[in-house]
Parts: structure tokens; C-alpha cells; sequence
């Protein structure tokens, strides 16, 4: 049984999960109901296939691209693996010198790991970042120059820090070099500018990152892309991606989706509101916090990622935790936080300064009373952290 502790909390930690959408809900709830295999040819499997496609019709619509771009997953790591390595394998087995894949070297260990676990078929090319965790075209085309990499994958939002990448300038220059892109578009979607519709011919997408429930993921694919389906099976989805299809989480993605764009031009100005709100808040109570973006770095708008000196991440959650605020250090994805984030590791952030980042996230249940509770525990939290981190250095 889950306790039934109903105290109210400031839940700060949207960029791990954000709260399950009515309107997603009712889309699973109502398509839960249809019996039937949307492969079946009998009426009962009619319905359902129905419903399924009314789903993807919407998304597609959604995201300007046509139906037979959209591959379902069971989420972002499933998507994330199907398009790196089922794309690094199409390409090598399209041209056989293509034996090299590029990852950002921030990027989530859904791609990072997926590329590494291609073995010893690939050399896997970590693409530096700057300080700013940033991407440099120049360090791109240097990497890709040799024709070698069959496909690149960047993380349109970085799951820590929100910093974003200019996907669609480094996807051009990736085209020149014969190299198929990837972007994970996870933390982005409903936070920060898409690529424009099939300017990218892989993006990764996760439902429950918008509202839908947990369980469903989209790699939007042009079907040109040569993939090697990552699981054997019936043969499902033009065969890229076999299984039973989804249609309840389907339609849940849909609704979470339809509403997550349709309100994205108000809701993202609200959002940068209260993360104007924070940072100025954390600034003001602590003058020695380091914004991990700094001025001019462009941040997807429900992440505020700080670093204080001299405060342990560790403590900062837990003491947070106490006083009724969920947020989180590195990602919630990432196993155990005491590590330093090899996120941060990699824009060469000193680890004095690594050891104290906090990660709040914003989405769509978010309040002003949420900033609110957390700047005001902030003082006593920093002091004991920081009194806890003294005595353990
Ligand atoms: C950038 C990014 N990619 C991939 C994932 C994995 O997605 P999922 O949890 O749907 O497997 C996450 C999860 O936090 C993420 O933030």
C-alpha cells in the first residue's frame, strides 16, 4: 500500500515526472474500455483500431509531420535506443565505412549508453561541450569530418541543466557529412522550440514528461531513415518496432500532447515567469550561488539548475525533503546523486561547486506558492547543508 501521506508538498521535480493530465486520464481511461487488438480484422479489433488511429492522427497533426513518421515505444529510453543504435546500424549496413557514432557528452544515458552498447561494431565520438554546455559547430564538423560517423544524437534539452543545443544549425552541418541525426527531444517538448517538422528525421518523445502516464514514448522517424528494429516480433509499426499496439497510452499521449502544444505559448511565459521568480529569489538569499546557464545561455523553461559553494546535494534534497519540497540534484533517471554529475563533470564545473547543484523544475501544476516555499527554506537548508558538507571535507 502507498502511504497515505496528504500533506501538501511543493513538488519542484517536473523535469523527472510531471503530473498525469484529466484530459490524458479520460483518453486512457475511456480507450481502456475498447476491447480489441488493433491488428485483429474483426469488428472488436476495428474499434480499437480506430481509436488508435484517431490518436496518432492527432498527434501527427500535433507535430506537423505525417502519420507514418510516428513509432510508439514504451518511452524516451526505448525511443532513444531504437533511433541510436537501430539508426547507427542502418547506416552502417547502408555504407559499411559508416562505423562511428557522435553522442553530446551530456547527454541522458538513454543515447549515451545506447551508443556505447552498440560494442565493437562502432567507435562511439563523445562531442565536447563548453563551459556553457554548450555544443561547438566547429568541434562538430571537426568530428564528423571524416566521413566515418553514420549518426549523431544530441539532447535538444539537457535533462540536468536545461541548457539547449541549436539542433537544426548542427543537424545541417551533420548533412553535409552523409550523417543521420538524432535529437532527444524528452525535456523539450512544451518547454522550448521543436525543430521545425522534419527538419531532424529522429526525435525522441516521452508522455510522461507532459502529462500522459508513464508507459509510452514516440521516436518521430522519417520512414526514408534505414532502422534496424532493436526487438524481434510480429512485425508491428512497418516492422521497426514490433508489439501488441498501444492504443490507451496512445491516446493518452495524444490528449497530454495536444494540450502541452495548444497551451505552450501562455504556459511557457508563465513557467519563465516563476523561474524568473526563483533564480532572482536564490540570488537575493545567496549571493554566492552560481547559475549553472549563464547570462545569454539559452535554458528550456522549467529547468533552474544552481551551484552553492560549499553545500552537499545530498543533503540539500533531504533536508528539503523534510520540510515538504520535492526537487532533485542530477537526474532522477541516474541512479544515487552523490557521484558529481558527469553532466556538470563535463562542462569541467569544479567539483567544489558540482557537489552542491540543485535541480528545480517546473510544469504545468506549478504556483507562485511553490517558488514561494522553497525561497523560504532555502536559507535554514543552505546553512545546515552547508554545516553538514564542513564536516565531512
Ligand atoms: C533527456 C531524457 N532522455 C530520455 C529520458 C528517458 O525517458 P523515459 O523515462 O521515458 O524512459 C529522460 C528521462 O528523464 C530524459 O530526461
Amino acid at each position: 500500500m502507498v502511504s497515505a501521506d496528504r500533506a501538501p508538498r511543493a513538488y519542484l521535480d517536473h523535469a523527472a515526472t510531471t503530473a498525469l493530465r484529466p484530459s490524458a486520464r479520460e483518453a486512457y481511461l475511456a480507450t481502456a474500455d475498447v476491447l480489441g487488438n488493433p491488428t485483429s480484422i474483426h469488428a472488436s479489433g476495428r474499434r480499437a483500431r480506430a481509436a488508435l488511429d484517431d490518436a496518432l492522427d492527432s498527434i501527427a497533426a500535433d507535430l506537423g509531420v505525417p502519420r507514418t513518421w510516428l513509432v510508439l515505444t514504451s518511452g524516451g529510453t526505448e525511443a532513444d535506443n531504437l533511433a541510436v543504435r537501430g539508426g547507427a546500424l542502418g547506416a552502417l549496413a547502408a555504407d559499411p565505412t559508416r562505423t562511428a557514432v557522435a553522442v553530446c557528452a551530456t547527454d541522458h544515458p538513454a543515447t549515451l549508453e545506447a551508443a556505447r552498447a552498440l560494442g565493437t561494431s562502432h567507435e562511439v565520438r563523445e562531442l565536447p561541450v563548453d563551459a556553457d554546455g554548450r555544443l561547438d559547430p566547429g568541434a562538430v564538423d571537426e568530428a564528423l569530418a571524416d566521413g566515418r560517423v553514420g549518426l549523431m544524437t544530441l539532447a535538444l534539452a539537457n535533462n540536468e541543466t536545461g541548457i539547449l543545443q541549436d539542433v537544426e544549425g548542427l543537424a545541417a552541418i551533420a548533412r553535409g557529412h552523409g550523417t543521420l541525426v538524432h535529437t532527444d527531444a524528452v525535456q523539450a517538448v512544451g518547454h522550448a522550440d521543436l525543430p521545425a517538422p522534419g527538419a531532424v528525421p529522429l526525435m525522441t518523445m516521452t508522455g510522461h514528461k507532459i502529462g500522459a502516464p508513464v508507459g509510452v514514448g514516440l521516436l518521430v522517424a522519417d520512414p526514408d531513415v534505414p532502422l534496424v528494429p532493436q526487438s524481434a516480433g510480429g512485425g508491428q509499426q512497418r516492422g521497426v518496432r514490433s508489439g501488441t499496439l498501444d492504443a490507451p497510452h496512445a491516446a493518452a499521449l495524444a490528449a497530454a500532447l495536444h494540450e502541452t502544444l495548444g497551451d505552450a505559448e501562455a504556459e511557457r511565459a508563465r513557467l519563465r515567469d516563476l523561474g524568473a521568480r526563483l533564480r532572482a529569489g536564490i540570488r537575493a538569499l545567496d549571493p554566492s550561488a552560481r547559475l549553472t546557464a549563464g547570462d545569454g545561455v539559452d535554458v528550456a523553461d522549467h529547468v533552474v539548475h544552481v551551484l552553492f559553494p560549499g553545500a552537499d546535494a545530498q543533503s540539500l534534497l533531504y533536508l528539503l525533503d523534510e520540510r515538504g519540497i520535492d526537487a532533485s540534484a542530477g537526474s532522477a533517471c541516474s541512479a544515487g546523486v552523490t557521484q558529481a554529475s558527469p553532466v556538470l563533470e563535463a562542462m569541467h564545473v569544479p567539483e567544489h561547486l558540482a557537489r552542491g547543484a540543485l535541480r528545480l523544475s517546473l510544469g504545468w501544476t506549478s504556483t507562485q506558492d511553490d517558488v514561494a516555499r522553497v525561497l523560504a527554506a532555502l536559507p535554514e537548508v543552505l546553512e545546515r547543508s552547508r554545516a553538514v558538507a564542513s564536516l565531512t571535507r
